[in-house]
């Protein structure tokens, strides 16, 4: 086989995400031609879809000093800059990406998403508005485009990009169906985004995690979102999810760590920490001092993927995290938290009786949800964007059924969305000792 049939091959195999077979191929490429500037370039973005940065930095850079014009090696270089951000440095990458190859969409909606990181906004607007002209099917520029309106509060604008997103690309083709879907609805407009969706799913009825979004758009109440439908969405996300939360000054990783420390002053390390929900590890920066052993779980393959990325976690397991919680010896945690995912869970009976099995007497576990304060009684309510909302009446019934004490509640802001704060609750239960 020829070393551009093995690339080929890699090429393939990594765009049905079979990475084990991709690094294969790129390796073999390699060993032949250790200098080989293209599988070098795809060797960095294999890393870096692992969350491996630094690695990915590195070999991107020798790539580009063999052959400082390959424009894909350029694109790949500014996305690693880009997660990093090194803002300025990633903008010089793709625009020379553009001047060496003008036609290469993901260089010019890159460019543009850098503006917007760099709080350039409207040159951003300028820059992925003129690609639009050159790419009026790019779903990746209209994406970035609208959330660039977002920013500005252009509402109106951004509902259009979207709208063009979902006309352009489907359900199919587009990089973050569930995304748009659930946005145009909180734009007021619901009806494009359940169109796509129903047919969508009248092409593909087994697909469970649509089926959510439409029990989302139907106003159905379900128990918590579909496994599937968590699966798909952080899969989508995790690679964006760190820059997107940034931007929305998302706080709870920081909220929960700060209320830990301020509960045990005295620099307590914790045996046996469990992040429940862990997502990419941003709660894992800041909990790795704090713990002897650290371990993540998480139903997204990639957000873990993202996680591990950032050797902060002796260990991490893919799965639903009460059944992970029930999986585990009774009395085996020290600490528990779970930041922003119990807001896909309605009610919290089970999660408060698992968390019971799986603490140990005195241990505890600190979490966040968003907080629904308007007059009404239902304890928990599932919102447009399938996320749940949860009075505090409903932290402390589920966690007295359980046998769990309530230690506090705050009521820190969450994050932005639309502009508008989203409150929270912030709590910490107890198992008491008595219980032991
Ligand atoms: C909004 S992210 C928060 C991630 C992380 N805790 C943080 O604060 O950055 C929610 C995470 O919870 C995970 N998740 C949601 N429901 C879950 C469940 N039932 N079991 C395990 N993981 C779940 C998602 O895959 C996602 O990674």
């Amino acid at each position: 086989m020829s070393i551009d049939e093995r690339l080929q091959d890699g090429m393939r195999a990594h765009q049905k995400h079979d990475f084990a077979t991709a690094i294969a191929c790129y390796k073999a490429v390699l060993s032949e031609d250790p200098n080989h500037p293209d599988a070098m370039s795809l060797v960095g973005l294999l890393l870096a879809q692992h969350g491996r940065m630094d690695d990915a930095l590195e070999v991107l850079e020798e790539a580009l000093r063999i052959n400082p014009d390959n424009p894909y090696a350029l694109v790949n270089f500014g996305n690693v800059l880009m997660s990093k951000r090194r803002f300025d440095e990633a903008f010089k990458a793709y625009t020379r990406a553009n001047e060496l190859d003008p036609a290469n969409e993901e260089a010019w909606a890159n460019s543009g998403a850098c503006l917007r990181n760099c709080g350039r906004i409207e040159d951003a607007i300028s820059v992925l508005t003129a690609a639009r002209q050159s790419f009026p099917k790019s779903v990746t520029v209209l994406h970035n485009l609208a959330v660039c309106h977002m920013c500005l509060g252009e509402h109106d604008k951004a509902a259009d990009c979207l709208e063009t997103c979902l006309r352009v690309g489907g359900y199919q083709r587009n990089p973050s169906p569930m995304w748009h879907i659930t946005m145009l609805p909180k734009l007021g407009r619901p009806e494009l985004a359940s169109k796509v969706l129903g047919y969508h799913l009248s092409q593909h009825p087994e697909d469970e995690a649509g089926q959510f979004l439409l029990a989302v758009l139907e106003g159905r109440t379900l128990p918590r979102a579909t496994d599937a439908y968590i699966r798909e969405h952080f899969d989508d996300f995790s690679e964006s999810f760190d820059e997107v939360l940034a931007r929305i000054d998302y706080q709870a990783p920081q909220l929960i760590v700060d209320l830990v420390r301020r509960l045990h002053p005295d620099d307590t390390k914790f045996a046996n920490v469990l992040d429940l929900g862990c997502g990419t590890g941003l709660c894992g920066i800041e909990l790795r001092p704090l713990a002897e052993r650290l371990s993540g779980v998480d139903l997204s393959a990639g957000m873990l993927r993202m996680a591990s990325g950032r050797d902060l976690y002796d260990s991490l397991q893919e799965g639903e995290l009460v059944a992970h919680l029930l999986s585990l010896p009774a009395g085996s945690l020290d600490l528990a938290t779970c930041a922003d995912t119990l807001c896909y869970f309605g009610p919290l009976d089970d999660f408060m009786t698992a968390a019971a099995h799986a603490l140990k007497p005195g241990a505890r576990l600190v979490a966040t949800v968003e907080h629904l304060r308007d007059e009404g009684d239902d304890p928990h309510r599932m919102l447009l964007s399938g996320r749940f909302s949860h009075r505090e009446s409903h932290i402390r019934d589920s966690a007295q059924a359980a046998g769990l004490d309530v230690v506090t509640i705050e009521y820190p802001r969450l994050r932005y969305e639309l502009g508008e704060e989203i409150h929270g609750l912030l709590f910490c239960v107890e198992r008491p000792t008595a219980s032991a």
